[in-house]
């Protein structure tokens, strides 16, 4: 059944108390549940009153202490009871449910992860673990109880304070607790299970002292300490960014190893994926590292932007998460370096959402309607959403912006909202009107901006002309949208011939106009990537080159090269496909000599330099997407490079290589081995012995994960001796015992493009410690897999066969995870007739296929369409 967003009404009756008894036993676990629930003003007496359940077995209803005769009460959908009227206007609702852990292999509502019970609420798991108005507008205050066996579940945990604990008869045991803050049910969390612990305090700076933990199976406790770390800068960071201190006694973390998405931020009790928690040097990349980093603080700081404020419906999912997806990458750009995370979050957009909106899965980032909530955790939600919340930062400033978030808490704490509160609060805080700014709210569709400049020598007057369009998915126009284009001007000698400025384009077509401009500038246009859009604007390569040496805005040095490096690529791909032969532009080699020899320069930025624009990226612009010519072309023009300047390459990695018998993770040290890893990358192209042994030395000799992955990488990409002893070093010495490494191992194989790439991963899938269960395990194979491009999207169609099995195999334990794969044959559109057609015929396979869940089901008919 499908749901609107402009449906939406308040409840006749609302529960504003929880009490919740948890009885965990091996085979079963009983849920009793009481509800204080009151009629809201104004809603008639004989209103009925619904709750959602699913999949429960109810043993038993009552209201006010009195059994509820079967004739009051039906389920009027699949997931809906209803009790008939008329109702107290208040009253306790009490039932008892029972429910089997072990047996949920979905990984929504109570489930058994390894010999841990745990839960996931959102968006709409409470539903599976009692009944409840499961909808993030009833805020209700909890109280649980759990109750399990001492020995083989020790730690017993919920959200908020634990108000009392102690032995039972049978070796059992209890704890209870009280968690003060109202809440939806989408944040309630338990786990029960024997977890081994690290311990920390935070002082916040009104001088409360909090107790962290964090608990994991006892092996993996000692990969615990980043995270810890990364806690309490994001709790530091929180006040002094935006005055936000915690405010309960005691946050927790529990690692789990079977998890849908990142992480959860359940009140007080943050449940995550093992693979975004623990960190050691010998198990994860210094990219791991960053990644847990920004993901811990992301939970934390939904604390404030999710839990104290949270969202009325689940069609505002982006108000909490496009703010709090802003919030961790200011707080990674501050602790890490500004100019390499806005690269990496650019590249996310543009390989990620723009493909996203540019195919039939294209929604705004507050969708219309939804069949299953799940489905709608998408890049354009999270990525684009939080890209939006930057424009308002950037049209407003640092201090405006800061403005805005007091007045929205100010408003808004302990309540359900909008985004358009959320916009408001902006607005108002300032005094600005951003009316037209909602548009980014109800349009899809990624807007193009063209630039033309013209500059009048005599009168000393620059005049920028911008034109936006957008196409919607449903073919038509948008509407323009307000949005920020940061621009520089640079004079000839490099030097900033004018203070940048943001213009603020409204119109679709919109001149400004810049007088007393004492000689013709290079633009420097849209810098940061001040807004989610593609920019057109005509320059020759030396102008880019001219960028890539000068411009003070390190992101829009790094994107002259990448527009560089695309340029050759599809003049590469274009000859490929005219029969005609490939050549190296002479004028990119120059550019990366220099980059490559410039000593000066920071070495993670160098790094990102040198990097080729990824294939989804280079993809997204053109007209038909050729996946043999770009990957040929991809790999001629990396393996040319490679040729023309594989001395400097070398040189370059032998200068970067750190001592192996210390290893260090500052920042120095990782840009090191990143610039050493591209360079490795590059040498690995030209597939000589002599580079595959430099590899395969890498390999066998690294101190720690960054660099196996890396030497790795680079051998799975041209099968032989090497790479055959490199990957079963890995795998005997990594990746057999330890589940994490065991993804790393799989993930670059799938993604390594060989002839032998369809054969390599089914023989992954058979492996004997591939499990379809883990959704770690599944997404390093299916998703890395789907990323390589040529042979995933092998024209007679196997790859989008093979993968299509498996994503019908798996949607009968797990539709969630299912689901988020298909939608990588959603894209059908931007392909070739033969690929088309095999894509489509697979995405009809899985609509045609009975028994498909309703996630599954959503994306194929969504595709489809
Ligand atoms: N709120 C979580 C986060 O972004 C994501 C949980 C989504 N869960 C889901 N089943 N869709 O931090
Ligand atoms: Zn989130």
């Amino acid at each position: 059944k499908e749901k609107f967003r402009r449906d939406y009404t308040p409840t006749n009756y609302f529960v504003e108390q929880v009490n919740l008894l948890f009885q965990v036993f091996e085979d079963c676990t009983k849920v009793s549940s009481s509800l204080k629930v009151k009629r809201r003003d104004g809603a008639p007496e004989n209103a009925p009153f619904q709750l959602d359940g699913e999949g429960l077995t109810l043993q038993s209803l009552s209201i006010d202490g009195e059994t509820l005769p079967p004739s009051r009460y039906s389920w009027v959908e699949e997931d809906l009871l209803e009790i008939s009227g008329p109702l107290p206007s208040s009253f306790v609702l009490q039932s008892l449910v029972t429910t089997k852990p072990e047996e949920n292999t979905q990984l929504s509502g109570l489930y058994k992860s390894s010999s841990i019970y745990c839960t996931q609420c959102e968006a709409e798991g409470f539903r599976r673990i009692t009944l409840m108005q499961d909808r993030p507008d009833i805020m209700a205050t909890y109280e649980v109880r759990i109750e399990a066996d001492k020995e083989s579940c020790p730690v017993l945990l919920s959200n908020g304070n634990m108000t009392e604990n102690g032995d039972l008869e049978n070796g059992r045991h209890f704890a209870t607790y009280n968690d003060p803050f109202p809440k939806p049910s989408y944040l309630f969390a338990m786990v029960a299970g024997d977890l081994g612990f690290i311990r920390d305090t935070f002082v916040t700076r009104s001088e409360k002292v909090v107790a962290l933990n964090m608990y994991s199976e006892h092996n993996n406790v000692k990969k615990l300490y980043h995270a810890m770390d990364s806690l309490k800068k994001a709790m530091r960071w929180d006040e002094e960014t935006f005055g936000l201190e915690y405010d309960l006694d005691i946050f927790n973390v529990v690692a789990v190893n079977d998890f849908n998405m990142g992480a959860m931020e359940n009140k007080s009790l943050n449940i995550f994926n093992t693979s975004c928690v623990l960190a050691s040097p010998e198990t994860a990349t210094d990219a791991d590292y960053e990644r847990i980093q920004g993901i811990i603080a992301h939970e934390y700081f939904h604390n404030w932007t999710g839990n104290r404020v949270t969202c009325r419906d689940w069609f505002q999912l982006t108000l909490k998460e496009g703010l709090t997806v802003f919030r961790d990458q200011q707080f990674s750009m501050d602790m890490t370096s500004a100019a390499v995370k806005r690269i990496e979050d650019v590249n996310v957009v543009r390989s990620m959402q723009f493909p996203e909106d540019n195919g039939p899965m294209a929604h705004p980032i507050r969708p219309e309607s939804y069949i299953a909530m799940d489905n709608f955790y998408t890049v354009t939600v999270y990525r684009k959403g939080a890209e939006v919340i930057r424009m308002y930062h950037t049209l407003l400033g640092k201090e405006g912006f800061r403005k805005g978030m007091d007045l929205y808490f100010q408003r808004h704490d302990g309540s359900a909202v909008t985004c358009d509160d959320f916009r408001r609060a902006m607005a108002d805080a300032n005094g600005v009107d951003l009316t037209q700014f909602e548009r980014w709210y109800l349009q899809a569709g990624t807007p193009v901006v063209r630039c033309e400049a013209k500059y009048d020598v005599e009168a000393k007057r620059l005049s920028l002309l911008l034109k936006q369009s957008c196409r919607t998915p449903q073919g038509g126009d948008a509407l323009p949208f307000h949005m920020p284009i940061r621009v520089g001007f640079l004079a000839q000698d490099g030097s900033e011939l004018l203070p940048e400025r943001v213009l603020e384009l409204k119109e679709a077509s919109q001149e400004f106009v810049i007088e007393n401009v004492n000689s013709k500038p290079v633009l420097s246009l849209l810098r940061g990537f001040s807004a989610p859009i593609k920019l057109e604007y005509e320059r020759d390569d030396e102008e880019l080159a001219f960028l890539m040496a000068h411009d003070k805005d390190s992101f829009n040095r790094w994107e002259a090269g990448q527009l560089m490096f695309s340029r050759t690529i599809h003049a590469n791909a274009k000859a490929m496909q005219a029969g005609q032969a490939m050549q190296l532009n002479a004028k990119l080699v120059d550019a990366v000599r220099r980059t490559l020899l410039d000593t000066s320069l920071d070495k993670s930025l160098q790094a990102y330099a040198l990097t080729l624009p990824n294939l989804q990226n280079l993809a997204e612009s053109m007209e038909i997407v050729d996946p043999d010519a770009l990957v040929d072309a991809y790999k001629f023009t990396k393996k040319e490079i490679a040729r023309s300047l594989r001395d400097h390459l070398l040189k370059t990695y032998e200068a970067n290589l750190l001592p192996e018998d210390s290893f260090r993770n500052d920042a120095e040290a990782i840009g090191m081995r990143r610039l050493k890893n591209v360079c490795l990358g590059y040498l690995a192209a030209l597939g000589d012995k002599e580079v595959l042994d430099v590899c395969l030395k890498q390999a066998l000799t690294a101190n720690c994960m960054t660099d196996l992955v890396a030497a790795a990488s680079c051998l799975a990409a041209n099968p032989g001796e090497q790479s055959d002893k490199a990957l079963e070093h890995f795998y005997q010495q990594h990746a057999k015992d330890d589940n994490l490494v065991f993804c790393k191992w799989i993930a670059i194989q799938a993604a390594a493009c060989t002839d032998q790439a369809l054969e390599i991963v089914d023989k992954l899938f058979k492996h004997p410690s591939f499990t379809i269960k883990n959704p770690n395990i599944c997404r390093s194979l299916f998703i890395s897999f789907a990323g390589n491009m040529k042979h995933f999207h092998r024209a007679d169609g196997s790859g989008h066969r093979w993968l299509t099995d498996r994503i019908l195999e798996l949607d009968k334990l797990n539709p969630q995870t299912a689901a988020k794969i298909l939608t990588k044959l959603a894209g059908y559109k931007r392909f070739d007739a033969p690929r088309q057609a095999s894509m489509k015929a697979q995405l009809e396979r899985v609509r045609n296929t009975e028994g498909v869940s309703k996630d599954t089901m959503e994306i194929a008919i969504r595709a489809l369409a």
